[in-house]
């Protein structure tokens, strides 16, 4: 957690404006359906307090001094660039006072059979697929940042060193707040899981394409015991997490307070991201759902929408366009 990033204490309010939340017709997809969760995630991508984050000189140093906790140069590549971020517009959070929410069961987020299936995360899975599972190092980006995810209704096709949001309002630490397993390690226990004697053999422990992959009681008992929730958080604190641990929201009932966050990763510059970003540039020209979400879409008609000409250097390096 990094506190503050940003000094603001209102919610963005884009969708209010727009009549968002009068005109959205639901969950533009099952993606959560595994873990049995309908969480308030919204999809605005092009707020102006979304795209002034993300390009915002702050968050880049941030995002520079997480990328740096990687290796990202090894076997004689240079895998990813650690000060270039690549602007992955991802969606919000919004839970209004009173809110009762059910959360957002245990799951990871970097990918779902590609995990095992391309070649790719063969690779950087190598350690864990050969025998040699203690050299298998979680902050090693070597062949992470330029193989293809399965395509799916969500997904991410970026390389993301971390997972992270910003809080837009104060959220006590037992308001539904985010909670993990801080053990990036563990990543190697999930790939293995499945490959067991005990789990059937056209059984990948539920992981498929189109849904989040699940991280349950019935096969990460022991995982499951480390989960532990995050701190009080205000306004303008950030919080980031290994793109490949494990995390959910918790449950909350009648909320104090507001539990808004949008969803800013650190995406470093690295071929993958680079080749998402031309879908970036196109959506952000016409105001659609980027080409990793559902196609929804709402933004296109909204007049206060973040313009092309709105992006700063850090804005502009981001997208590939300087
Ligand atoms: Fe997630």
């Amino acid at each position: 957690m990094l506190r503050p990033l940003f000094h603001f204490s209102e919610a963005a309010g884009a969708g209010e404006r727009n009549g968002f939340f009068d005109a959205y017709r639901g969950p533009g997809d099952d993606f959560f359906g595994s873990v049995g969760s309908k969480p308030e995630i919204y999809p605005i991508y092009w707020s102006a307090a979304q795209m002034q984050a993300r390009q915002s000189d702050r968050m880049a140093r941030v995002q520079a001094f997480l990328n740096v906790q990687w290796k990202h140069e090894s076997e004689g590549v240079r895998w990813f660039e650690p000060d270039r971020d690549s602007l992955y517009p991802d969606r919000i959070r919004r839970r209004p006072p009173g809110t009762d929410s059910g959360g957002l069961g245990t799951h990871l987020d970097p990918g779902t059979l590609d995990l095992w299936m391309t070649k790719a995360y063969q690779q950087a899975f190598r350690h864990l697929f050969d025998g040699t599972v203690e050299e298998y190092d979680p902050w090693d980006a070597a062949h992470r940042t330029d193989g293809p995810q399965y395509p799916g209704t969500t997904m991410c096709s970026a390389f993301r060193t971390f997972q992270g949001w910003t809080a837009l309002s104060d959220m006590d630490h037992d308001q539904g707040v985010l909670h993990t397993v801080p053990i990036p390690a563990a990543m190697a226990y999930l790939m293995l899981r499945p490959l067991l004697p005990d789990v059937p053999e056209d059984d990948m422990g539920g992981v498929t394409i189109n849904r989040v992959f699940p991280v349950s009681e019935r096969l990460h008992p022991l995982l499951l015991e480390a989960v532990s929730g995050i701190p009080d958080v205000r306004a303008g604190d950030s919080v980031w997490w290994h793109c490949d641990m494990i995390h959910s929201v918790a449950p909350v009932e009648n909320q104090k307070g507001w539990g808004n966050v949008m969803y800013i990763p650190a995406a470093p510059w690295c071929p993958r991201n680079e080749r998402y970003s031309t879908s970036v540039r196109e959506a952000l020209l016409t105001g659609a759902s980027p080409a990793d979400f559902p196609a929804e879409h709402y933004e296109q008609s909204w007049p206060d929408r973040f313009r092309q000409s709105d992006l700063n250097i850090t804005g502009r390096r981001g997208l590939g366009l300087n």
